[in-house]
């Protein structure tokens, strides 16, 4: 596996990081959680990345490092849902890295993200910094944002922050000329979200679910040539070897699954034309596109 440093944040991530939202259900159980991390770390992927939204993703996630947390790159997200402590207040922030150490039973955040606030949220001054006085305390390493469009540039040029998470996909090409190119400029890292745009040749007919429909709806409307190697192996080459990508965020609870896209990040990029191709696609269907998936 691929490692990369995250933009000029001093951290080393592997090409390829476990998303770790679908380990947080009710129907996964902890020997599974163990058999994904254990299958991780024999691939090399030392980035799992997790939130407090994610159901008990952060605590299983602890558990499951016990006696391996040196050997991964911990990225979380703040902002919300802490008893008692309104959201996106700086208390919130403050409450919300003691909140998250303990459920990863850690001493430090390798990477805590502002969960998807809006612009008024940042520009406000009081939640980053909260973050900030978390990463001046040593519990935090890297202050990160994740987000979208308006509020996702301004982060990129506050200076406040050392890395930034946003949707980078075949069907989310958007970002790619605009906040992850000055990212990488200004030397921050950045996590491709959603890489394999949630997987929309998975389903027949377009699903009700929002963000999963409209990957649907994208991906008919690009009309792709199939790839030989699979929509998995082409969307993960296309993200991870996107311009000023540092990692790319794989969202899976199968060891399997990740094993097929760390096999395919290790192909390397794709070649020239089809790459060429995917961004000519996107130009032409999807040019238009606004919003993310
Ligand atoms: N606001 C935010 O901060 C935010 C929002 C969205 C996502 N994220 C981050 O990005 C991560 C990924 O996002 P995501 O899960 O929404 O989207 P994704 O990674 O683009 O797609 C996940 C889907 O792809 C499937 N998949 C994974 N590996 C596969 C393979 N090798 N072959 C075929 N299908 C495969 C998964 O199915 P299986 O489950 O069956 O493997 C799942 O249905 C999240 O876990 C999270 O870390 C952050």
């Amino acid at each position: 596996m691929e490692h990369r440093p995250l933009g000029a944040t001093g951290l080393r991530i592997s090409a390829v990081g476990l998303g770790a939202g679908r380990i947080g259900g009710p129907d996964v159980s902890d020997t599974e959680v163990d058999a994904l991390v254990g299958t991780a770390l024999d691939l090399g992927v030392t980035l799992l990345d997790t939130a407090p939204s994610y159901g008990l993703s952060e605590e299983r996630l602890g558990r499951a490092l016990a006696g391996r947390r040196e050997r991964v790159v911990l990225s979380t997200k703040l902002g919300y849902g802490v008893p008692g402590i309104p959201d996106w207040t700086g208390p919130c922030i403050t409450a919300g890295v003691d909140v998250a150490l303990s459920r990863l039973r850690t001493d430090r955040l390798d990477l805590a993200h502002l969960h998807s606030c809006g612009l008024d949220v940042l520009v406000r001054g009081d939640v980053v910094d909260a973050l900030q006085r978390a990463v001046a305390a040593g519990k935090v390493r890297v202050a990160a944002y994740s987000g979208e469009d308006e509020p996702l540039l301004w982060a990129v040029r506050s200076g406040a922050f050392g890395a930034v998470q946003c949707s980078v996909s075949v069907l989310d090409q958007g970002p790619l000329a605009g906040a992850v190119s000055e990212a990488s400029a200004r030397g921050l890292g950045v996590l491709a979200k959603r890489p394999l745009g949630n997987g929309p040749w998975r389903f027949r007919d377009q699903p009700a679910e929002g963000d999963v429909g409209e990957a649907w709806r994208r991906f008919r409307a690009l009309a792709l040539p199939p790839h030989p190697l699979g929509w998995a192996d082409l969307f993960a080459r296309f993200a991870a070897f996107a311009p000023g990508v540092s990692a790319i965020l794989v969202g899976t609870g199968r060891p399997a699954h990740l094993a097929e896209v760390a096999a395919s990040v290790e192909r390397g990029a794709l070649e020239a034309p089809v790459a060429g191709a995917l961004r000519s696609a996107f130009l032409q269907a999807g040019g238009g596109w606004t919003g993310r998936i």
